[in-house]
């Protein structure tokens, strides 16, 4: 078990909060499998109704930890059967409702899992980023069928292939946010949607959620399809230069890897 990752349960909403926060919440394979964890027992677990998933102020998440990519190879990355591809599944087939409460940085993983999360609050300085590319990765998370089809293929382009940031209102504008709240609101705000959630008939709420994502062997079918890529990707000398200059604090110069 890790430290980094808290659940608590209240009122029917089980709470998991990411909590590395020295390290921007980058996500390590404990904190996956913990996450896994606190979500499989939740749906077996009558007394939970919906997940709040949520980070430390300033930080939601950093995504994957990059020193698991280069200390594990591909068993830090998303290797079928691997820890971030369990919970990809775990968050994709979830039956209960969740819930997303982000402030601060959300790249990666941590804007991707929200494409999967069914209600997504974000603060005005939240910041998104879907990188891959940049490292020398191909987009995960099924973000490449996902994106396109709620902004477009161009706007799926920017955000995929150039890799550059976006704030929380332009979030907003893509559709991947339900509201931008201010930070001493967030928590308040999560919670409130989720005590409005506990107090609809169960049934037909899941019945509805499963409707809403009738398409999930699509969306299983296309992260598998990107893991394989991404594998590929893991073992590249492009992926080699743009972790060791994120680690050396240096600019990533790819002319070397051509
Ligand atoms: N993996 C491992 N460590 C990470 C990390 C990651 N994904 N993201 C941040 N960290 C670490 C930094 O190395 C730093 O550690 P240190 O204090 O021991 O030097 C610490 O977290 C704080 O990060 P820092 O870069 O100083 O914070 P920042 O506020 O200036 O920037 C980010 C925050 C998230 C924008 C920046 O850290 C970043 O770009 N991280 C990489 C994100 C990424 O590429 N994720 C993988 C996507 S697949």
């Amino acid at each position: 078990m890790t430290d980094t990752i808290a659940v608590t349960d209240r009122d029917g909403t089980r709470l998991i909060r990411m909590d590395r926060p020295q390290k921007k919440n980058a996500l390590t394979l404990d904190m996956y499998r913990a996450m896994i964890a606190a979500i499989r027992s939740g749906e077996q677990d009558d007394s939970v109704l919906n997940y709040i998933l949520c980070g430390a102020p300033g930080a939601f998440s950093a995504g994957n930890d990059l020193n698991d990519f280069l200390a594990h190879g591909t068993a830090g990355g998303s290797t079928v059967g691997s820890p971030v591809l369990e919970f990809l599944d775990t968050i994709l087939r979830a039956t209960k409702p969740l819930i997303a409460a982000v402030d601060g940085v959300a790249v990666g993983i941590g804007t991707t899992m929200l494409m999967h999360c069914d209600f997504v609050y974000a603060t005005p300085g939240s910041r998104f980023q879907l990188p891959f590319v940049n490292l020398g990765l191909v987009p995960e998370a099924a973000s490449s069928l996902i994106l396109p089809r709620r902004v477009g293929h161009q706007k799926a382009a920017e955000i995929l292939l150039l890799g550059e940031p976006f704030d929380a209102a332009a979030a907003l504008g893509y559709g991947m946010v339900n509201a931008v709240v201010e930070p001493d609101a967030l928590m308040d705000h999560a919670l409130g949607v989720a005590r409005k959630l506990a107090a609809k008939p169960q049934g037909a709420l899941r019945r509805s959620k499963a409707l809403l994502k009738a398409d999930v062997e699509v969306v299983a079918a296309r992260i598998a399809q990107e893991a394989e890529v991404f594998n590929e990707c893991l073992r590249s000398a492009e992926l080699r230069e743009a972790v060791a200059a994120f680690m050396e604090q240096r600019p990533p110069d790819f002319s070397r890897c051509r």
